[in-house]
């Protein structure tokens, strides 16, 4: 890994780091050791230590480049950032929950950024595997609320599919606002709140169950019962019930969120992913998109704009972009 051009902290003291003999150290002589491919400044035994065993189980099952047919991350990354990717050119990017790397696949193989990724779980080995190494990627294992970077230094920042499985939604924000630079760009996506039908849902309902399972446990259930349940929730679809039936089905919502060119296998690898990504996860906060917007003013960010983008066949993002005043 080329030395990171982003000033590194250590964010505990907020002294300084160096790279030193293959790790950064301080003044002070505290170190971060750099194993498979990130810098390390948190243990795996944290909250999330479910998103570390499912980004590296299924550690190439929403990258694009491994997919014959599906270009989602790419068109999704592009139609919620608007970004131009000549614009990006050598521009300091930092992507917040990176899980195993299908946007920072994306900022490295379709624009010239310079790439900063941070994950609190292990889920960075699976990251490093998909995309490193490469000369303008950096690779981190930490957590939002103690970023390893010095404030104000981002031209942009990311954070797609994370802010609801953190315990502190607000603090989460205002821990991304603090890294953007003068003039440069905050945009986060995330579960809305829509009404007061959001939270009555199979996942809602079971989560508190199933978010303290055995993950190996967890997984082999869903596992099992994949079958019949995508097929109940296509028929479900078919004789129009879907919309208010499969909600209450214990699997993730097909019809919305898987591609549809998917082929029998893969359709079934990712219907499990996404089933054990809804229900393993310690946090599962969603939030309203006016709040969240009121939150990126009282951060002090300008020209904030509430969004709901659709891509691919009937999918939405919710996400709320801002930028940093240049005074
Ligand atoms: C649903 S995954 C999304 C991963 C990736 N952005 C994607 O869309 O495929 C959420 C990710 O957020 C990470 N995460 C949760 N809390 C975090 C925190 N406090 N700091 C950094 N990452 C966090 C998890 O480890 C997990 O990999």
């Amino acid at each position: 890994m080329t030395p990171p051009d982003i000033r590194l902290i250590n964010p505990s003291n907020k002294k300084p780091l160096k790279v030193q003999d293959g790790q950064l150290i301080d003044d002070d002589g505290n170190s971060f050791p750099l194993k498979e491919g990130a810098y390390r400044f948190v243990q795996d035994d944290n909250y999330t230590a479910n998103f570390g065993f499912q980004w590296n189980k299924f550690q190439k099952t929403q990258i694009d480049r491994f997919q014959r047919t599906v270009d989602q991350s790419r068109e999704r990354f592009f139609a919620v950032t608007k970004w131009d990717k000549i614009d990006l050119t050598n521009q300091n990017i930092l992507e917040v929950g990176s899980g195993a790397g299908r946007f920072s696949q994306i900022v490295l193989n379709h624009t010239n950024a310079n790439l900063y990724s941070v994950d609190y779980s292990n889920a960075v080995e699976a990251n490093f595997r998909n995309n490193g190494p490469h000369p303008r990627f950096h690779l981190f294992q930490g957590s939002v609320y103690d970023l390893p970077f010095a404030p104000a230094q981002f031209d942009k920042v990311f954070c797609f599919g994370v802010l609801q499985h953190t315990p502190d939604f607000k603090r989460s924000v205002g821990a991304l606002v603090e890294m953007v630079k003068p003039g440069g760009e905050l945009i986060v996506d995330f579960y809305p709140v829509k009404g007061w039908y959001t939270k009555l849902h199979a996942k809602y309902l079971l989560r508190p169950f199933t978010r303290n399972m055995n993950h190996e446990t967890l997984l082999s259930r869903i596992e099992a019962n994949a079958g019949w349940l995508i097929s109940a929730s296509r028929f479900f679809d078919t004789i129009g019930l879907g919309r208010i039936v499969n909600r209450f089905l214990p699997v993730c919502d097909i019809r919305t969120t898987i591609p549809r060119e998917l082929d029998k296998t893969a359709l079934r690898e990712w219907v499990i992913l996404d089933t054990f990504d809804m229900f393993s996860p310690a946090h599962d906060h969603p939030q309203r998109l006016d709040v969240v917007g009121q939150w990126f003013k009282s951060f002090g960010l300008t020209e904030v704009e509430k969004l709901t983008i659709p891509y691919g066949d009937g999918n939405t993002v919710t996400a709320v972009r801002g930028k940093k005043p240049t005074t």
